[in-house]
């Protein structure tokens, strides 16, 4: 035989084993379901959210206690959840305080989210004299870590307050959100205040600053100028640790993100000696911006399937190189159906619970 037809034949065949391995990678039927929390005892915590579906549906509740090992609440804790609605009222724990108690029964971690944002925040908090508005901030941050002392491990302190067209200047104060009532009360200085007083009302929790798109390096710099920022001072003062412990990379992406724009943010962070979190990560199949909601899930094709999991197969590739640095991965949603994003399916579990191609490229590895 010449070689020319030889090298022919070797290539034919190199073709269709690799068509059958191909194959045998989309067929998920035979793969075992390994506990993504023993898969990943040796790099960080693995997490998801909890909302009160997980009181009236047992499979969320088993597939929570099964593959994960901290949660945060979705929504339950926040502002707007917790304060009173007037002023002066009563503060509402019976659905956070159940929460808690379900997980430390099931001995997985709770991270607090969140106590100082711009959205999902009553409107009397934010209003009144600079005074007034400190105050409310104060007596918000005490009357919550105080509550659950001992219980969460950790909070996001402040969320989303740099602006998406932030510069990487290092005057962050420019790339503020100035339409937070926070900011608009208390100018830029609301941000320390913040870590100040959640530090003093609770100094065995770990604080964490949370935001999106820290996939934009401009963002991330100017994330990571604010932390450092703020932390410098604090030491300056003599304190041996970090004011700010931790950022919390949200990861709400697409299949677009750049896995090396990633990187650049949590090279950005380990830089200035803090812990870094993935802290809601989902990566939709198309853009869902104004049509956000449980419910809405059409299902997915194969090929969207293969792809996300590809994008996740990556990102997880990724966070466990980072293993030293990140503390804790976390899924913004358990399943196509019932997550805030149901029409772009970013979930690793299909509507009816099944684990996806995406579930398997972060487990088996
Ligand atoms: C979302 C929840 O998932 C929704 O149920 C709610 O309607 C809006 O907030 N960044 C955050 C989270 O920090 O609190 C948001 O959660 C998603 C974006």
């Amino acid at each position: 035989m010449k070689i020319k037809e030889f090298t022919v034949i070797l290539l034919s065949l190199l073709l269709l084993v690799a068509a059958t391995c191909e194959e045998a990678r989309t067929d998920i039927s035979n793969l075992e379901v390994q506990p993504l929390k023993t898969v990943y005892e040796d790099y960080f915590s693995i997490g998801n959210i909890i909302n009160p579906k997980y009181f009236s549906s047992p499979a969320h509740l088993e597939l929570l206690t099964t593959h994960f090992n901290t949660v945060t609440c979705e929504n339950d804790m926040k502002p707007d959840h917790l304060a009173p609605r007037e002023k002066g009222g009563a503060y509402r724990w019976q659905t956070a305080d159940a929460m808690v108690q379900k997980m430390a029964e099931h001995e997985i971690k709770v991270h607090g989210h969140t106590l100082v944002w711009h959205s999902q925040t009553h409107a009397w908090m934010t209003e009144g004299t600079p005074d007034e508005v400190r105050q409310n901030m104060i007596n918000h941050i005490n009357t919550v870590l105080e509550h659950f002392k001992g219980k969460v491990n950790s909070w996001d302190v402040v969320n989303e307050a740099i602006t998406d067209s932030a510069s990487g200047s290092v005057n962050w104060k420019r790339s503020l959100r100035t339409e937070s009532g926070w900011h608009r009360a208390l100018g830029a200085d609301y941000i320390e205040l913040a870590f100040r007083t959640a530090r003093a009302a609770d100094p065995d929790v770990l604080l964490y600053y949370n935001d999106y798109n820290l996939n934009t390096q401009s963002k991330a710099l100017a994330v990571r100028n604010m932390i450092k920022d703020i932390n410098d001072r604090y030491k300056a003062e003599g304190n041996e640790r970090n004011l700010i412990d931790g950022v919390g990379l949200q990861g709400h992406y697409n299949f677009e993100v750049s896995v090396s724009n990633v990187r650049f943010a949590i090279e950005k962070f380990i830089e200035i000696g803090i812990l870094i979190d993935i802290s809601e990560l989902d990566i939709e199949d198309k853009q869902t911006y104004g049509s956000w909601g449980p419910n809405k899930n059409g299902g997915m094709n194969s090929s969207d399937m293969k792809t996300q999991a590809r994008v996740y197969g990556n990102l997880f590739a990724l966070f466990r190189q980072y293993k030293d640095h990140i503390t804790r991965v976390t899924m913004w949603g358990m399943d196509d159906e019932s997550n805030w994003k149901s029409i772009g399916n970013p979930c690793l579990f299909d509507g009816s619970l099944n684990p996806k191609p995406a579930f398997f490229a972060v487990s088996i590895f």
